[in-house]
């Protein structure tokens, strides 16, 4: 790994700066080699830098494409957006993707005639990916589509264009991947999926759309791969230290081996003209997470709960969780944290409505559990920050 990096929270990383996450990478292109692979993670945790980097350093036998799908808002731009990707690929190899280029030419003859019938975007969708496979065999190379921030892109056809048709085209991504087994496509997105697909009425829903992809859960970097970033960003930011080693796994330690938290942490070191010791790192990643500007974005995890746990006084119920895990340095099982919540509030109507809301936290990244079953803050870093925040 390069020994020097500027720090760039936020911003788009070259591949080869990408800290900690070759073993990760090397499991998701063994995964692929058998099936679809969906990553779900924390917000701001590295997905994006971890497929940007797949589709930069492929393995051999790879052709990857990385598509931003966060801006798209119909499933008629959606089909078209992998019409073009897969047309390219093809032409790589003189390959024509005929019936689906047939689908668009005839559109633009309907269009031209004044017929203005919506472009049959299934049609295109399901014709592309028959063309691709239908030549696959006679390509040197697979493809692969990453496809960064599915959620969003599923959560914005079924604002503009209505839940059947976000339903829609998940069932055909679904269907696609059933017909062609040697498909594959990599979803990545911030928002869970879960979330989106409960805000589409059941009803749509005919299958659990994903379930036959191979979901990938992105932790936050080893110790020993937060202390390497760090010490590169102390060199690339030239600050001042008196031993590296100490100062790169104070940071590391200090933002919970997040790498974005660690670029955080650097540029403010910067900024302030502090040197990387571990007590000036301590003291500003305080002022950091009380900074109402709000540097490390932390703020979701609380503005969040209103529109994840929508249900009568479920997101009440998880502030008191919450707040009650922040306050003791010890893990509480179901019984406890029932008592807890119940006798300052009286919210819950009983403990499995509590048991319900506790496997929705966990699958949120808001609490993990123990060996023995209880639950305890998922990471310590957010707990911390929540005291804080709350004023607890
Ligand atoms: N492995 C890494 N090595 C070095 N820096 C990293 C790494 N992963 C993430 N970062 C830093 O964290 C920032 C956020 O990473 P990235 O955009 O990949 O996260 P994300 O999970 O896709 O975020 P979002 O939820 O906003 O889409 C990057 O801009 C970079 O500063
Ligand atoms: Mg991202």
């Amino acid at each position: 790994m390069p020994t020097e990096m500027k720090a760039n929270p936020g911003g788009h990383i070259d591949p080869e700066y990408v800290f900690g996450r070759n073993l990760l990478i090397e499991q998701i292109w063994d995964r692929l080699e058998q099936q679809c692979v969906l990553i779900n993670a924390e917000r701001r945790i590295g997905k994006t830098s971890i497929i940007k980097r797949m589709v930069a350093k492929p393995r051999k036998g790879w052709f990857p494409v990385f598509q931003d799908l966060e801006r798209i808002r119909s499933a008629e731009e959606f089909a078209r957006e992998v019409y073009q990707v897969v047309s390219k690929f093809l032409s790589t190899w003189k390959f024509v993707a005929n019936s689906a280029t047939q689908i668009l030419t005839d559109y633009e003859i309907e269009v031209k005639g004044l017929k203005v019938n919506p472009l049959p975007w299934k049609k295109l969708l399901t014709k592309t990916i028959e063309d691709l496979m239908a030549h696959k065999a006679k390509t040197k190379l697979r493809l692969c589509m990453f496809w960064d921030e599915v959620p969003y892109m599923i959560d914005n056809i079924r604002k503009s264009e209505g839940e059947p048709v976000a339903a829609e085209v998940l069932d055909t991504l679904r269907s696609l991947r059933q017909e062609h087994p040697e498909l594959r496509m990599v979803f990545t997105g911030s928002i869970g999926l879960h979330h989106v697909l409960a805000s589409i009425n059941a009803a749509h829903v005919a299958t659990a759309p994903v379930n036959d992809m191979y979901a990938v859960e992105v932790t936050p970097l080893a110790p020993a791969d937060a202390a390497e970033l760090a010490a590169a960003l102390i060199r690339g930011e030239k600050l001042s230290h008196t031993d590296i080693a100490i100062s790169a796994e104070a940071i590391a330690h200090e933002a919970d081996c997040f790498p974005f938290y660690i670029h955080n942490i650097a540029i403010g070191l910067k900024r302030d003209a502090l040197p990387a010791e571990p007590q000036q790192v301590s003291e500003l990643v305080t002022r950091q997470l009380t900074d109402p500007n709000d540097p490390w974005e932390l703020a979701h995890f609380r503005t969040r709960i209103g529109i994840y746990y929508p249900k009568g006084n479920d997101s009440k119920i998880v502030l008191h969780i919450l707040d009650a895990l922040a306050c003791v340095d010890k893990p509480f099982g179901v019984n406890e944290l029932y008592h807890v919540v119940n006798s300052q509030t009286k919210l819950l109507a009983d403990i499995e409505s509590l048991r319900e809301l506790l496997k929705f936290m966990h699958r949120d990244h808001y609490l993990k559990r123990t060996s023995s079953g209880e639950y305890e803050f998922r990471f310590p870093l957010i707990r911390r920050w929540w005291k804080l925040d709350r004023g607890l």
